[in-house]
């Protein structure tokens, strides 16, 4: 150990198994961001330290990429349904969101969707028709705020 280990930053074999257990659902772009984390945990060589250190970039947020690629057959309502309100919960009365005038648009939809934000993934997948679909699903059944 200590002089040992002074300068290695690479992930031992079980560090990796650890690492890629750990991210078996996540997407390609949060598994880096999660990586050049862990490579600066690893230094420290300490468990506690990599749980914390994912523990805060849940928190802090790092943006996500799904990869779902709707079938050509789904509905902009099959598609919100799949994607979108495991973090958009429908609102009491029936409406599924309530958008800001900026974001009520179809076009602004659509980009916020393939964009995403910290704190919303990006679906880069859904476009065409698809990416139509949605957009007009959410926009009929939104209110505006
Ligand atoms: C991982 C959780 C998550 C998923 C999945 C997600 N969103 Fe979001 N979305 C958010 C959060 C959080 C915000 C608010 C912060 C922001 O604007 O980025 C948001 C904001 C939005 C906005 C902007 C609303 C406004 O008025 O500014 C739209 C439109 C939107 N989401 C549509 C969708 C659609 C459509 C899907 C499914 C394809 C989706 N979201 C999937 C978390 C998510």
């Amino acid at each position: 150990m200590g002089a040992d280990f002074v300068g290695n930053n690479t992930l031992d074999r079980q560090d990796r198994q650890d690492v890629m257990l750990g991210l078996g659902g996540l997407q390609s772009k949060f598994k880096i961001c999660i990586f050049e984390e862990i490579n600066w945990s690893v230094k420290m060589k300490t468990t506690t330290l990599l749980l914390a250190t994912i523990a805060i970039i849940g928190l802090v947020g790092c943006k996500k990429t799904d990869n779902y690629t709707p079938a050509a057959t789904a509905s902009g309502e099959d598609i919100f349904n799949m994607n979108c309100t495991k973090c958009h919960k429908p609102n009491t009365d029936g409406s599924v969101m309530v958008l800001n005038a900026a974001v009520a648009n179809k076009d602004a939809i659509i980009k916020k969707v393939q964009i995403g934000s910290t704190s919303m993934a990006a679906f880069p997948n859904i476009t065409g028709e698809s990416a139509n679909r949605l957009a007009e699903y959410v926009l009929a059944n939104s209110k505006t705020k």
